[in-house]
């Protein structure tokens, strides 16, 4: 049966809710607090990349079952069921700032039908659901937790085809509710109480980063006994409990989510009395990915790099999506200009002129419009995001331009032996 739903949010999360949920039936819409979001919008342009999401929009507007607004009153007091989905970033202690939330919730609160359920999505800390309940300021109405686990690069993918639905609610009528609108998804589904569903979360991306963190580590072994570390994590993913998922090394694990998320969860159990010493370490390891990826940078150039130029392949976060909140490659070009080296990039989903978003990030790099000319005169090529397409390049062309033919393969995608056949000198990731 179709439900009229509200989204508050219109970011990665908000979209894809939305499009999915409209394209599963319903009736959807989305709000936002940024006028120019939703207006571009409103035109029928998509604000982020992501797959066969502008063919869902699409759909949803052309059949009437999604719409866009400015701010969430009107929707929110005509729907059954509100689902937030705006931002939950890190607070300056460490935990999850839910100013995002309660200020929805308050706005909302008085607005809504009784018997509305608001639905939680946005990752929030144990607790929050009972945060909402009193930002609402409504005993007639439920609040549910259903947190989303979708990928950026596959959203709407993960979205229609999860590996699993959490639904944490206390009253059991709501949670079969909520469950009725994913009809027609085939997916595990897990109803619990709030606390369990808003740890489910959490734990699964501190497992995910400390997978990352691991085999990171490992990583740095081989280099120090001289193994080969693809062949390492190919040796181990068969093994069923550990599966190959996960199991790659790279330039250190970030994104909107891993790294907010791993340190909320460490202030989680220290604010419930326990040490989360093994997530510290987590963290720690990847702090110090980035430092020893700079690193082979600067050794191969010699030792210094103050005034060299760097060309940097990818800026995301990881491939398929133009987000570059916390990208790794950031962190580890921050490195690299702190030692006073210029640095010339390209990535496929970044463009000039630049988003506002986008600028504000990525101040102080010339951006190239194709890889090539990215290298033009540098000194030392660093891959540092998973593009398809850095694959597949002219290497000859790519050793001409550079002023030396080396590179560190961040993400060990390139092809070692062919490489070192055209005279490049080659670092990879746990491969010597
Ligand atoms: N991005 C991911 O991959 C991902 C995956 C799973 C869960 N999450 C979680 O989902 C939540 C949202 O993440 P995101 O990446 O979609 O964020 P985002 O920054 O892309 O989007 C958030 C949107 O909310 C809007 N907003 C803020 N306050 C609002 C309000 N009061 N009313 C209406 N709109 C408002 C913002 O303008 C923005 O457009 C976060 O808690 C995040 O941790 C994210």
């Amino acid at each position: 049966m179709a439900s009229r739903i509200t989204i508050v949010g219109c970011g990665y999360v908000g979209l894809t809710t939305g499009a999915c949920f409209s394209s599963l039936g319903h009736e959807v819409t989305c709000t936002d607090v940024d006028a120019d979001r939703v207006e571009l919008l409103n035109r029928g342009e998509v604000p982020i990349l992501e797959a066969g999401l502008d063919n869902l929009l699409r759909e949803g507007i052309n059949g009437g079952r999604l719409k866009f607004e400015l701010g969430s009153i009107e929707a929110a007091s005509q729907s059954e069921f509100v689902y937030l989905c705006v931002p939950t970033p890190q607070g300056l202690d460490g935990s999850a700032d839910l100013s995002y939330i309660e200020a929805a919730a308050n706005e909302i609160g008085p607005h809504l039908q009784p018997e509305t359920i608001v639905v939680n999505k946005s990752t929030v800390p144990v607790g929050s659901t009972r945060v909402v309940e009193q930002a609402l300021g409504r005993s007639d109405v439920y609040v549910v937790s259903n947190p989303e686990f979708l990928r950026e690069g596959s959203a709407v993918h993960d979205f229609l085809h999860p590996d699993r639905i959490v639904i944490g609610a206390d009253d059991q009528s709501a949670a079969v509710r909520v469950a009725s609108l994913y009809l027609g998804v085939a997916a595990p589904l897990i109803v619990t109480d709030p606390p369990s569903a808003e740890l489910i979360k959490y734990a699964s991306n501190a497992f995910l980063a400390t997978k990352v963190s691991f085999v990171n580590a490992v990583a740095a072994v081989c280099e120090a006994v001289g193994a080969d570390m693809n062949d390492v994590v190919l040796g181990m993913g068969y093994d069923k409990r550990i599966g190959h998922e996960f199991l790659r090394p790279g330039p250190g694990w970030g994104g909107s989510c891993f790294p907010k998320d791993s340190r909320a969860l460490i202030r989680i159990a220290e604010d419930a009395g326990y040490d989360f010493d093994l997530l510290e370490g987590v963290v720690g390891v990847n702090e110090e990915q980035f430092d020893r990826v700079a690193a082979k940078a600067i050794e191969l150039v010699g030792g210094s790099i103050d005034g060299k130029l760097v060309a940097v392949w990818g800026l995301t976060f990881k491939a398929r999506t133009d987000d570059l909140r916390d990208s790794p490659s950031l962190e580890i070009v921050r490195r690299l200009k702190e030692r006073g080296a210029r640095i010339s990039a390209f990535d496929p989903s970044v463009s000039m002129p630049l988003s506002p978003r986008a600028a504000s990030v990525l101040e102080g790099i010339d951006i190239a419009v194709d890889p090539y000319a990215a290298c033009i005169d540098a000194e030392v090529l660093v891959v540092l995001t998973e593009w398809d397409e850095f694959k597949w390049l002219d290497f000859d062309k790519v050793a001409s331009v550079l002023a030396q033919p080396r590179v560190v393969d961040g993400r060990n995608i390139l092809d070692r032996e062919s490489l070192r056949l055209r005279g490049f000198d080659y670092r990879g990731i746990g491969r010597t």
